[in-house]
């Protein structure tokens, strides 16, 4: 058999399939979206504000619920598992937030410690008891995030740039298949965009994860990524590689005139949606 039709039976780490979103008493906001993930894969996520870029990152771990279709990871529909059994899809399922989502008052190491929570139990990391090895390795993430002597810091002590990665060194501590990233560039400025953004990738090559990066910055994630998908009033109007995304399919994505519109600002960290994405506050 053909390597190539082998490859492309292998199942998909993530599919997507006819995803529907309507919020209530709302336009709906994802419409038949059908998107498939390899393992290792990186995808940039692009559109206009209020594309569903958002929406579509958060019904893969279901921090929002899909009104319709399918969420498929490692094969198997997130969408009617147990809680459980969720809790243990979330633990390989690592995000990365727009506004850093750090705990303020918590120092560097305490915040990327805390991407073990899921698979640590609440109260063990609670009261600090958190595996010699997990520490090893946060250290070891820190210091090739370029944040080493920082650990004992206060996470606000730290400039946006520094954030993020320390945000990220979180997400990868968790060892997760599957990176969701939501605009991790929106607040930093263009140099540490382009720093932050070439860190993830490097990093998700190396540890072998697949994700997928939202951002309203076509151009830097048009270089950095191979594979783009558009998104255009919840629909997926693009999804192919970086290279053939021209002046015309640019402008079905963003409409003929508008330039991608600038982002809000930033949101203040809030520590119960870190705790609800890593879903450790429920017990
Ligand atoms: N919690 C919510 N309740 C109601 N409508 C929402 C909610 N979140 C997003 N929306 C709407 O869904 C659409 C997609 O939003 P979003 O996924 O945030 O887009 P993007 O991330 O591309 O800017 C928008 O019309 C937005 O107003
Ligand atoms: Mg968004």
């Amino acid at each position: 058999m053909p390597a190539a039709s082998a490859a492309a039976r292998a199942p998909a780490l993530l599919e997507l399939r006819g995803l529907h979103k309507r919020y209530a008493n709302a336009e709906a906001a994802l419409v038949d979206v059908s998107l498939r993930l390899d393992a290792g894969e990186v995808v940039g996520l692009i559109g206009p504000s209020g594309a569903g870029k958002s929406t579509l990152i958060r019904c893969v771990n279901r921090l929002v619920e899909p009104t319709a279709g399918q969420v498929l990871f490692g094969g198997q529909d997130v969408r009617g598992l147990s809680h459980v059994a969720l809790r243990r899809v979330r633990c390989l399922i690592g995000m990365v937030f727009q506004n850093h989502a750090l705990i303020d008052r918590l120092t560097v190491m305490e915040n990327v410690l805390s991407g073990r929570l899921g698979s640590t139990g609440f109260w063990r990391s609670w009261f600090r008891r958190f595996k010699p090895a997990d520490i090893g390795e946060a250290y070891r993430l820190l210091a090739r995030l370029g944040l080493a002597g920082l650990e004992n810091q206060r996470a606000d002590a730290l400039s946006g740039g520094q954030r993020q990665r320390v945000g990220l060194a979180r997400a990868l501590l968790q060892q997760p298949r599957l990176l969701l990233v939501d605009e991790p560039t929106a607040s930093l400025d263009p140099r540490s965009s382009r720093e932050t953004l070439r860190l993830l990738l490097e990093l998700c090559r190396e540890h072998g994860i697949a994700a997928i990066v939202s951002s309203h910055d076509v151009r830097l994630v048009m270089e950095l990524l191979p594979r783009i998908v558009g998104l255009r009033d919840g629909s997926v109007v693009y999804d192919g590689p970086a290279a053939a995304l021209t002046a015309t399919e640019l402008e079905r994505i963003y409409g003929r005139d508008d330039e991608p519109p600038p982002q809000p600002p930033p949101a203040p960290a809030d520590p119960r949606r870190v705790a609800s994405a890593l879903d450790v506050a429920l017990e």
